[in-house]
């Protein structure tokens, strides 16, 4: 059956597979919505996006995403309100950081309104799927790779832009403790730490594993060339607190560009909460925990929400961050967190309706 939306033409599933799925356990991104959306980049032109099924695709085995990891992605969620209303947060941030990732992988860029007229559509064909329970919402991923054929070491001719969505609950299940890198790095300067590349995640695969098997759940990436400063966390940004104040890293090349992270530096001011962005070094972070001013840590992202870090290892030394009753990570997670989902007015204008 196809019919049209926003001049986007659907071919809907033939049944639906939502029964299947138990949205009061939802894991993080395992299962996925009916559709999905696809647009083809062919013959030097992004063509009409369409809603198709959701369904596995075919490629030749010579495509270059396979030989040169040609790809880029976003994170992004929807939320649904108690009168069913959905919102997304700051969704331009995101096409306008999908393209930003484009051009450093040298990827054509993508025209505006496919991104936001294919997710809207996607997004009311797949509304059911939408959860409405605290601490869950629809994880949106939209993502480009080289589908063009052939072993040149060189772009693609021929790509896919592509966005599945996943309801899901919370990223990390229990406690999350890091390892401070002091030995691998996840990008340098000049390269592509900047870009939501694929790659970028391929290369910290290892080094996670590492910190996994010493009972790590993520590892602290510090600055490629020193490793002395403490740049983001391998699926989030960081944020310290020292006494009162809150600190994060500046943005680099080396460093994604966090929607939450700068919503949070926004947030924090907002709320008078002393908020310094500047480097933080391992050994200052050492220090204050050793004399008890290290109040908190905690990462920042899509997936991550908001989320306290318990402690962190370094050069074979454990450090404990004790609970605070009163944490700035519960304080600012509920303040964003009620502005992603229209519990609260939105002074800054970051929720997006759809
Ligand atoms: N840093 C990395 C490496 C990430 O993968 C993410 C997640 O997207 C973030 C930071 C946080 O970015 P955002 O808040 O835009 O999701
Ligand atoms: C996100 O937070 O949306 C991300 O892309 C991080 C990812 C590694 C799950």
């Amino acid at each position: 059956m196809s019919a049209i939306i926003n001049n986007i033409e659907i071919i809907k599933a033939k049944s639906t597979k939502i029964n299947d799925v138990d949205f009061d356990d939802l894991k993080f991104g395992s299962v996925f919505s009916d559709h999905m959306l696809v647009c083809n980049y062919e013959n030097g032109k992004w063509q009409a996006p369409k809603v198709t099924p959701y369904e596995p695709i075919t490629l030749d085995p010579s495509a270059k995403i396979f030989h040169y990891g040609q790809s880029i992605f976003e994170g992004m969620k929807a939320y649904k309100d108690e009168n069913e209303n959905v919102w997304l947060f700051r969704p331009l941030d995101n096409f306008k950081r999908l393209n930003i990732s484009a051009k450093r992988l040298a990827i054509p860029e993508l025209p505006e309104n496919y991104f936001m007229e294919g997710l809207k559509t996607l997004l009311e064909v797949d509304s059911d799927w939408i959860p409405k329970n605290e601490g869950s919402s629809l994880y949106i991923r939209p993502f480009i790779f080289a589908s063009g054929n052939g072993f040149h070491a060189s772009p693609a001719d021929a790509y896919k832009f592509i966005i599945c969505t996943a309801p899901s609950g919370a990223y990390f299940s229990g406690k999350v403790k890091v390892l401070i890198e002091e030995k691998y790095s996840r990008s340098a300067n000049g390269g592509v730490g900047f870009a939501k590349a694929g790659g970028n995640y391929a290369g910290q695969f290892y080094p996670t594993q590492l910190a996994i098997e010493k009972g790590y759940q993520q590892v602290i990436w510090t600055d490629d060339n020193t490793h002395e400063y403490i740049e983001e966390a391998g699926a989030m940004n960081i944020f310290v607190r020292i006494n009162d104040t809150l600190i994060t890293g500046p943005t680099s090349d080396r460093i994604l560009d966090g929607i939450t992270r700068k919503s949070i530096i926004q947030l924090a001011e907002a709320e008078n909460i002393p908020v310094e962005v500047r480097k933080i070094s391992v050994k200052e972070v050492v220090e204050a925990a050793k004399n008890g001013s290290l109040k908190e840590m905690f990462g920042a992202g899509t997936a991550a929400v908001i989320s306290p870090i318990s402690g962190f290892g370094f050069k074979d030394e454990d450090f404990d961050i004790p609970e605070l009753e009163e944490t700035y990570a519960s304080f600012l997670k509920k303040r964003i967190t009620d502005i992603q989902t229209n519990k609260t007015e939105d002074p800054f204008g970051w929720r997006y309706e759809v």
